[in-house]
Parts: structure tokens; C-alpha cells; sequence
């Protein structure tokens, strides 16, 4: 084992904050032992807060319109070959109602960037989910609104916002972006965000095009100093009509690497194991929480829109209703020794859950 990346891992360990060089040290000399070292105490901090439950998110696509052009993406407005879609009210309603029923406490209304979503459609929306279900989250992600349509959709009940910072290099984000799209607006979104009080979500994807150890140490490095309440991560798949259609897809390791990683950074950090890791392994995302994630967002979304919201190849659940996928991941996460939990699931302060021994 290289001595540095060892004690750079037991300082990560113990909770000291690590340098961005550091970081890329431990990205690159972390053999298979060191690495199976930190899935170890990733997993333990895991169990110290939230013992062996699963929190859960009921994925709503609200609609696949997006005025952007993200060279990765699926439904980029450049795609031609999208079938686009919107959901009506009643529809997402709908899907809330039914996901209620069978045991979400949080709802995730996620689409592209789609101006026909206007404040006050999506305020009323919001609204009437929490009347209808005041014991429920309701997590947005939406992309950049801007600061006015944030605050809107806060005062309008809203608990949360995902939004990726896709990566913390801006050199890289460039490469992902067409010029049009900004990192510095990307991150003055998330500050604007915390700021307002929403709970925040960032994240990345891994072995994205041109990512280097150097860009993945940065990502790391803004995880420690931002403390997102919630980080989700995923590998980079290919979706045949963008032009990273001929780029091979993240690697599974990676991404559970990283998930460690991750929840030793911030350890009561809300950490999904996402659909794309479940893409691209048939048991990802068994073995993302068995690396230190407490997530999991299965589809409550109408099965006859689900192939549309196509972000990248081949995603998984495409053709299974919401009862069949809450069934399928509550027997998932039992084969491995957790439980899927009826709770909003909000972030938990350090050692709320003293089941660190589990
Ligand atoms: N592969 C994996 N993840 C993707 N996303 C978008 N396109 C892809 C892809 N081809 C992720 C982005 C975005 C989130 C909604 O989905 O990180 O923020
Ligand atoms: Fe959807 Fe398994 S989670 S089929």
C-alpha cells in the first residue's frame, strides 16, 4: 500500500478536511485495499447516522422540453429524434396521490429547463401536493430559474432543489457545455439556493468526456467546502443522439469509489444510488449503498412517458410501474441488509442514529 495515499485515507477517516492535491493523490495511488479501507468507514459513518434504512424519493419527469444544448444529454433541445412531453397537473397530481399510497414521503418534480412551466403553474402545483400531503418534501429539478422563480417556488412550499453543478472545473464544464451555459452561473445558482433556505442538492457525473483525476479531485474539494445537503452521482452514460454518442460510459468502480468518498467528506450528506448506476450493473445500485449511499429515487412517473425522458441509452425502469419498482427496491435493499423507510428523509445531524454498530 503507498504510505501517502494510506495516511491521507486515516485522515479522511478521523474528519479532517483534505487539500484539493491531497484529494487527487488519493484518487490516483488507492489501491484495491485502501479503496475496500474507506468503503469500510464510509459505510460505518452511514449506520452512526442513519442505521440500515433507505430513505426513498418518488421521481416525477414532469416534462422533457429543455432550451438547453448540454453536449451529454438525452433530451438537449438539439435532439431532434426527442418525443417531448409535458405532464398536465392532474397528471403529476396523480402521480403524487399514487406514490402517497404507496409509502413516499418526498416527491422530486424534475424536467428540463421549460419556460411553459411558469411560476405560477408550478407554485400552484406545489401548493396543492403540500395540502394535499403536508407531510410530505417536495424536492425540485428544474435547472437554472433564476433567483425570482426560486423564491416563488419556496414561498410556494417547496423543501428542496437538486441541481447538479455537473462539475467544479471550469475548464471541464466547457467542454460539456455549449457556450451558452455558464459555471459561474451554475454556481451562483447553488449559493442563491442556500441562501433562500431550500435544502440543496449538488453533484456530477463520473468518466463524463474529458474528465480528469484533476477535474474529480475539484468536485471532491467543493463537496467539502459547500456541504450540499445532498450530492447525487452517477456514471456518465452515452445516449445515441448527442454528440457524446461515441464516448464509453462511467465505470461502476468509479462511481462506488467516489460514493465513499463522498460520505466521509460529509457524512451526513443525503447520497442517492442512482438509476444510471443501476444502468450500467444490474445490482449498481445494491452495491452503490453498500458503499455508503442512503438514497434511492425510483420512477413514479406514468409508464407511457417514460421512455421520453431518455437522458441517456438504455435506462432501467422504463417499463415497470411505481408499484413494481417500490416492490423490486424494497426487496433489493433487504437482500443487502437495509430497509426502505415510509419518511420524508431529511437530512440527519451527526449521530442522530447511534446505531453505528449495526
Ligand atoms: N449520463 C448520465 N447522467 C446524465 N445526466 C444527463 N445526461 C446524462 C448522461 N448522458 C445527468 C446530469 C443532470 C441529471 C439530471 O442527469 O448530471 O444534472
Ligand atoms: Fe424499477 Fe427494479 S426498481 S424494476
Amino acid at each position: 500500500m503507498n504510505t501517502d495515499s494510506a495516511l491521507l485515507a486515516k485522515r479522511l477517516i478521523d474528519g479532517e478536511k483534505l487539500k484539493e492535491s491531497e484529494y487527487l493523490l488519493l484518487l490516483s495511488a488507492s489501491d484495491a485495499e485502501l479503496k475496500e479501507q474507506l468503503r469500510q468507514a464510509a459505510v460505518k459513518q452511514r449506520r452512526r447516522i442513519y442505521g440500515n434504512e433507505v430513505f426513498v424519493r418518488g421521481l416525477i419527469e414532469i416534462g422533457n422540453h429543455c432550451k438547453n444544448d448540454c453536449y451529454y444529454c438525452g433530451i438537449r433541445k438539439s435532439n431532434k429524434n426527442a418525443d417531448r412531453y409535458r405532464l398536465t397537473p392532474d397528471e403529476i397530481l396523480f402521480c403524487a396521490d399514487e406514490g402517497y399510497r404507496l409509502g413516499f414521503r418526498t416527491f422530486v418534480l424534475q424536467g428540463g429547463e421549460d419556460a411553459a412551466f411558469s411560476d405560477a403553474l408550478l407554485a400552484g402545483l406545489i401548493s396543492e401536493i403540500k395540502l394535499r400531503h403536508p407531510d410530505c418534501a417536495v424536492t425540485l429539478s428544474l435547472g437554472e430559474r433564476g433567483e425570482e422563480s426560486f423564491r416563488a417556488l419556496y414561498a410556494a412550499g417547496a423543501d428542496r432543489y437538486l441541481l447538479r453543478h455537473e462539475t467544479a472545473s471550469p475548464d471541464h464544464y466547457k467542454k460539456l457545455h455549449p457556450p451558452a451555459l455558464s459555471f459561474a452561473n451554475r454556481m451562483e445558482s447553488l449559493r442563491i439556493l442556500r441562501k433562500i433556505g431550500y435544502a440543496v442538492g449538488a453533484g456530477f457525473m463520473v468518466g463524463s468526456p474529458f474528465q480528469t483525476k484533476a477535474d474529480l479531485a475539484k468536485d471532491l474539494f467543493f463537496i467539502q467546502e459547500f456541504r450540499p445537503d445532498m450530492c447525487g452521482i452517477g456514471p456518465f452514460i452515452p445516449h445515441k443522439d448527442t454528440p457524446f454518442a461515441d464516448f464509453p460510459a462511467g465505470a461502476l468502480e468509479d462511481t462506488c469509489f467516489l460514493l465513499s468518498l463522498i460520505r466521509l467528506i460529509v457524512p451526513e450528506i443525503l447520497l442517492p444510488a442512482t438509476t444510471a448506476l443501476g444502468t450500467v450493473h444490474p445490482t449498481g445500485r445494491e452495491q452503490g449503498i453498500l458503499s455508503g449511499a442512503n438514497v434511492v429515487m425510483p420512477n413514479l412517473s406514468p409508464v407511457s412517458v417514460r421512455k421520453k425522458y431518455s437522458l441517456y441509452d438504455n435506462k432501467i425502469c422504463t417499463g415497470e410501474e411505481s408499484a413494481e419498482c417500490r416492490d423490486c427496491l424494497n426487496q433489493r435493499m433487504q437482500a443487502i441488509g437495509y430497509k426502505i423507510v415510509t419518511d420524508r428523509g431529511d437530512k440527519r445531524t451527526k449521530g442522530a442514529n447511534n446505531n453505528g454498530n449495526l
